[in-house]
């Protein structure tokens, strides 16, 4: 039987939000108004995610931060700052990729998404990927990992390798907020990103 793919044409009404978008603006005027979980009630923006909309690499983290939620921009705060860096060394501006999260509204004291809360917003995420066709996925930690790979394995099973999910390969790496709590998981995460980049230049070569 053949499988489902997010590249497989979308009824107009699909498991998704709504009729799918043709593009990220429409989208985002639609995802901004949203008020389908509790994270609504308490945040200040949703962060819809930036980026590149043709990008090659859809970099993919857990929740908005208090940062965010204040300019409604992912990853401006202080892991933001890291993963600019981490982008930076492997040759990539932060304009140059998309950024995005699996929840789009900051959960209240910065805890995890409740599994509602993310089965609510992945259908935005899914529009969002569906419309910049990225070739690599960087999913950083394991919410994102496992909510995006649909497992529960741990960093240490799913980091270290290209990880095939519906037309992306996928790269785990630890998340940058871990990064600065754990100082020992950096050497980790420029290994996975350097595969990374290594996977970009042969499935996305210079024109
Ligand atoms: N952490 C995340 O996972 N996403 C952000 O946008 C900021 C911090």
């Amino acid at each position: 039987m053949k499988q489902e793919s997010l590249f497989d044409p979308v009824p107009e009404s699909s498991g998704t939000n709504g009729p799918a978008m043709p593009n990220l603006d429409d989208l985002c005027r639609v995802t901004i108004g949203c008020r389908q979980c509790r994270l609504s009630q308490t945040r200040k923006n949703v962060v819809f995610g930036e980026g590149n909309p043709e990008a090659g690499v859809f970099v993919i983290g857990e929740a908005p931060g208090a940062d965010e939620d204040a300019q409604g921009r992912p990853f401006v705060g202080r892991s933001g700052q890291l993963l600019d860096k981490i982008l930076l060394a492997i040759g990539f501006e932060r304009e140059e990729v998309y950024i995005g999260n699996i929840v789009k509204c900051r959960p209240p004291e910065n805890r995890n998404p409740l599994g509602d809360e993310i089965e609510c917003c992945k259908p935005w995420l899914m529009q969002q990927l569906r419309i910049v066709k990225p070739k690599i996925v960087l999913l950083l930690g394991r919410v994102a990992a496992n909510t995006i790979l649909g497992n529960n394995l741990s960093m240490g099973a799913m980091r270290g390798s290209i990880i095939r999910w519906d037309q992306f390969d996928c790269v785990v790496t630890y998340h940058p907020a871990a990064l600065l709590r754990n100082p020992n998981w950096k050497k980790p995460c420029w290994e996975d990103v350097q595969m990374l980049r290594a996977h970009y230049d042969k499935v996305c070569p210079k024109g």
